[in-house]
């Protein structure tokens, strides 16, 4: 550990609010954490740039207590608007301050937005074979179509009880992004269960299964590994049924969500042909489609896949839901079977990340690769009487 107070990760964005966000951040002594939101002036004519200088401070929040995983939330702020933030840390002897980054509140209900897609950052790791480049490409190539949100389908460290791997897979390849790009994660099989899940992310309560909201969309994030019996997790009680907590929670989240798109994430794919398919997953699916659920998105096999709308175990171009595997950054083509599954609709391994632009009445998916270049896209559009349309 260093004996000199420096910023080692971070800043990085967490839990975005219609009217505020938590920012973390480490460093390598136990220090002081302040927060600064500085007011962007957008210019909207001459040839100056596209917002002045953002040095008009407005409002600090200070805490004064000395820690080294850094955690604070800033309230008060209007619904999607742009801001800017700096964070900065003292201890005894020393201060440091990050540079200044842009900070946006979430898109209220009725709103437009784009979230970005990725997984594998560390469970490709034990099979690369160009020293971590695919997660910086990847990292890049989502910062171009500069999202609102990211969501991380698991395996992000390739043993998450290891306190480095979440520097050398996660933050320090994401670094320039997770500046700017709140996220939200679920866990894979390799975060292992391990403590820095806690302590270096923030996410509703219980711990591994949560949901929010941002923009039309209600976004429920479950925790696979804990369905699924494996040593580094413990057998939920009463399996996938009711009884088991996650379960029920599941049962009544979706029933109490009105929002007009849903989206559910976890780590095990139900449906992908190709290895580490997880079948039992699929008795989900009747409570996905008695709520209408219209996306799940999963990961765990290295590949890209996107299933036809499915209902009831067929392909249901009217009441089907899409079901994509976004194994993002890596690509194990030996995984995929020989030939492709009757729900596959596209598929192919490739290291990749998916942007979803969603309206109310709209969501356009998109596959792009490690090099920026579009290899699958999907429209599903949705009128007022909630019918579903494919495109
Ligand atoms: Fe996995």
């Amino acid at each position: 550990m260093s004996t000199i107070l420096e910023i080692i990760k971070g800043p990085y964005l967490q839990s975005p609010k219609v009217d505020g966000m938590t920012i973390m951040w480490e460093t390598s002594m136990p220090a002081s954490s302040c927060v600064d939101v500085l007011l962007a002036e957008r210019i909207h004519s001459g040839h100056q740039g596209n917002y002045r200088k953002p040095d008009q401070v407005l409002s600090t929040i200070q805490h004064e207590d000395f820690t080294t995983i850094h955690r604070v939330t800033v309230e008060g702020l209007a619904p999607e608007q742009l801001y800017f933030y700096r964070i900065s840390s003292r201890d005894t002897d020393s201060e440091v301050m990050s540079d200044t980054f842009p900070l946006k509140t979430a898109v209220p209900p009725g709103g437009a937005f784009s979230f970005a897609v990725t997984s594998e950052t560390g469970g490709y790791s034990g099979f690369d074979t160009t020293g971590g480049s695919i997660n910086r490409r990847i990292f890049q190539q989502m910062q171009r179509y500069r999202p609102d949100l990211a969501l991380f389908i698991g395996d992000i460290v390739n043993d998450g009880r290891e306190y480095e791997d979440w520097e050398t897979y996660f933050f320090g390849p994401g670094r320039d992004f997770l500046t700017n790009t709140p996220f939200y994660s679920c866990l894979g099989n390799h975060e292992c269960n391990g403590e820095w899940y806690d302590k270096l992310l923030d996410f509703p309560a219980p711990r591994n299964y949560y949901s929010f909201d941002y923009g039309d969309v209600h976004f429920t994030c479950l925790d696979s590994t804990d369905f699924i019996p494996d040593d580094t997790y413990p057998y939920a009680n009463g399996g996938i049924a009711p009884g088991n907590a996650q379960f029920d929670f599941l049962v009544q989240d979706l029933a109490s969500s009105t929002a007009k798109w849903k989206i559910v994430f976890f780590h095990y794919p139900p449906y992908v042909s190709g290895g580490y398919q997880v079948e039992d997953l699929r008795q989900l699916s009747p409570l996905f489609e008695a709520n209408e659920v219209d996306l799940v998105i999963t990961s765990h096999t290295i590949v890209y896949e996107r299933s036809h709308p499915l209902y009831q175990g067929q392909i249901d171009e009217a009441r089907g839901i899409t079901y994509i595997v976004a194994g993002g950054a890596g690509a194990m083509p030996s995984w995929l079977l020989p030939k492709r599954e009757w729900h596959t609709s596209q598929s192919v391994a490739v290291p990749h990340f998916v942007q979803v632009v969603v309206t109310p009445s709209r969501l356009e998916l998109r596959a792009i690769d490690d090099e920026g270049r579009l290899f699958d896209q999907f429209i599903l559009k949705k009128d007022q009487a909630s019918q579903r349309t494919y495109f």
